[in-house]
């Protein structure tokens, strides 16, 4: 071979490089027999071809939407997923929040996979919420059969309007004309396995397969795999859990502090964000179960991930408590009044392996996380509620919570996960005004917000409305917010439902100040809302319809155009549970 003689390689990098596909780079001059040209030049003509695709934005990829509609992030997380597997089937996938996309959007697009949670009381998430009244209504356009189309919902059987908001849409795209390619697949709280096989009917289905690119574009997967997250937690440190409401509450509210030591990038975290908790069970529940079962715990059952003693089974991975239609099901009772507990006591001859497949698996719980990682490197911090009630006579308690307050000692190690949030992060313009409302443990992520701003030096004033039943016993945070409240860092307004005459809650606060809060947002402020979802939330965002309406001189379809236009503006956003 002389100096002159290309080498394969160069040619071979030719050719990819190549913006247009070109055919004989495999010249006259190099050492091949004119069938080995003809080979190689056809074969690097394909490379080529794959090549440009990829570099031009993929020209030889199909377009396909993947939509998402998630509140806690867990579709959205499954939406990313979609757009990878998309490429390995020749789709070049866009991905969007339904609400940034509109009804008569959809009727322009031909592949489209939708993943969507349920929320509230079969309520969708607040980025599906527009989309979903306009796909609803009853003059909503109808929709073409050219437009093919999949629902997956993320959803819990324990919920009465199981999986709701997916079906709703599935149905209701069908209905309007669309072409469902694949059946609906309403997934439960533990959704890999589902989601999966949806996913593969969906890339199977003809309209998909025929649709899709010929050539495959390389997969390039250009976020780093993460080494942590909710299926391979980071072991952390519990470093303290101290009762944050006093002896005289009717609630148990505790400040959770968890090192981040060893954790790396994944565990990095932004003020907003929240954290998923792997608990375990209580080891009273279990014995209790295993009791009402009459097993001993060391028989061997198998799950899922293995085989285990029914005891490890019962304390670690699955959950005990929650009866779903397959629990009923298995134990071939209609209906049943209380939890799997009262379940077991009724029936007659419970199996081992009966027992463990009845039970679906144990997950992890979200906690908005109560610090800035400016003000706390290395930790994180929870404020979290301890759920515990009577059950007919029977004292019953929420897993996570009351394992992070009572049962972990400090010390112990416990599996978590960062879960990011979308938008819910303090304002990025640090001169911005911001209104937060967030009564109990709602205050979490506002803690980490006003830590954040003090931090940063932001001079952006902000508002805080809190409260709860009593100041002498709830008021969490006391010092710390007095503190700044002295700073003029924050200015607060506190509602104690039980303290006077008559019941204050933040919302009625909110309307005594409705001028204020109007011109505050006039000026530009951001409105933020945490903490429950199915009453203080819904009222606060009544109270605000009725402040934006009087300050705008207008009825409430011009209050509710307004907020609309705040929130897709990311200056109205909530984190409710
Ligand atoms: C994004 C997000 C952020 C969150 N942030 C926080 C936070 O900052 N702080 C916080 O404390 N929580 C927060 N939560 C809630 C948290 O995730 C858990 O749901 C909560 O701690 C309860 O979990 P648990 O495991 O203790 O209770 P579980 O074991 O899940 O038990 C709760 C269940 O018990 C049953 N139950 C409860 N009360 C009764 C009753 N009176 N009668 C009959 N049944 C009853 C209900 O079925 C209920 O669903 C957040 C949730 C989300 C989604
Ligand atoms: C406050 C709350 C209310 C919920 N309501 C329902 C419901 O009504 N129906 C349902 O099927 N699932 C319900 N779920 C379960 C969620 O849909 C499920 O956790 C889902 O995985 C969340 O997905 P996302 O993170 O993408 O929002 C609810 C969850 C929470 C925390």
């Amino acid at each position: 071979m002389n100096a002159q003689t290309p080498l394969i390689t160069d040619s071979i990098t030719a050719a990819i490089s190549a913006k247009e596909p070109s055919v004989d780079l495999i010249g006259e001059d190099a050492p091949f027999d004119a069938s080995q040209r003809d080979f190689l030049n056809g074969l690097l003509a394909g490379i080529s071809a794959i090549a440009a695709g990829a570099q031009q934005g993929g020209e030889v990829l199909t377009p396909m939407r993947v939509l998402y509609g998630s509140q806690s992030g867990n579709c959205e997380v499954l939406s990313k997923d979609l757009k990878k597997a998309g490429a390995g089937h020749g789709f070049g996938a866009d991905v969007s929040a339904l609400d940034d996309i509109t009804p008569a959007d959809l009727a322009e697009m031909q592949h489209v996979a939708i993943v969507v949670s349920t929320f509230g009381e079969g309520e969708p998430p607040d980025n599906a919420a527009k989309f979903y009244a306009a796909l609803m209504a009853d003059d909503c356009p109808p929709l073409p059969a050219s437009l093919n189309f999949s629902v997956c919902g993320l959803g819990d059987t324990s919920y009465a309007d199981f999986n709701k908001c997916a079906a709703d849409i599935d149905a209701r795209m069908a209905e309007l004309g669309a072409t469902r390619v694949a059946e609906l697949v309403k997934c439960d709280v533990d959704f890999d396995d589902d989601y999966a096989e949806w996913k593969t009917t969906l890339f199977a289905s003809e309209s998909f397969v025929s649709a899709g690119g010929t050539a495959a574009a390389p997969v390039v997967d250009a976020e780093p795999q993460a080494m942590f997250d909710k299926n391979r937690p980071f072991m952390a440190q519990l470093l303290t859990s101290d009762r944050l409401s006093g002896e005289a509450s009717a609630k148990c509210v505790d400040h959770i502090a968890i090192s981040l030591a060893g954790g790396g990038a994944d565990l990095e975290y932004a003020a907003g964000d929240a954290l998923g908790v792997w608990p375990l069970n209580c080891p009273d529940e279990v014995r209790a179960l295993l009791a009402a079962a009459g097993l001993t715990g060391k028989e061997i059952v198998t799950l899922k991930t293995g085989q285990s003693t029914l005891k490890a089974a019962l304390a670690t991975r699955l959950d005990i408590q929650t009866v779903t239609p397959k629990t009923l099901e298995d134990f071939g009772l209609e209906a049943a009044e209380g939890q799997v507990l009262e379940v077991v006591q009724a029936a007659e001859n419970v199996g081992p392996q009966q027992l463990a497949d009845a039970l679906r698996p144990l997950q992890p719980r979200l906690y908005s996380i109560s610090s800035s990682p400016k003000a706390h490197p290395g930790e994180v911090h929870l404020t979290v509620g301890e759920v515990r009630y009577d059950l007919d006579g029977r004292d019953c308690k929420g897993v996570a919570s009351t394992y992070l307050g009572d049962r972990l000692a400090e010390g112990g190690m416990l599996g978590v996960y960062v879960q990011k949030s979308a938008h819910f992060h303090p304002p990025s313009d640090d001169t911005q005004p911001l209104i937060m409302i967030g009564p109990g443990t709602g205050i979490a992520p506002f803690r980490a917000f006003l830590e954040e701003r003090e931090a940063r030096g932001a001079t952006g004033k902000n508002w805080l409305f809190f409260g709860d039943q009593h100041a002498s016993c709830d008021y969490l945070y006391q010092d710390e917010l007095e503190g700044w409240a002295a700073k003029d860092h924050v200015d607060l307004s506190l509602a104690w439902s039980r303290d006077g005459a008559s019941k204050v809650y933040v919302q009625t606060l909110l309307e005594e100040r409705g001028e204020d809060v109007f011109a505050w947002l006039e000026e530009g402020a951001a409105i933020y809302i945490c903490g429950d979802a199915s009453r203080m939330a819904v009222d606060v965002e009544k109270a605000l319809l009725r402040i934006i309406a009087k300050g705008l001189n207008a009825d409430e379809e011009a209050a509710r155009a307004y907020l609309d236009g705040m929130a897709a503006a990311h200056r109205y956003q909530r984190d409710v549970y």
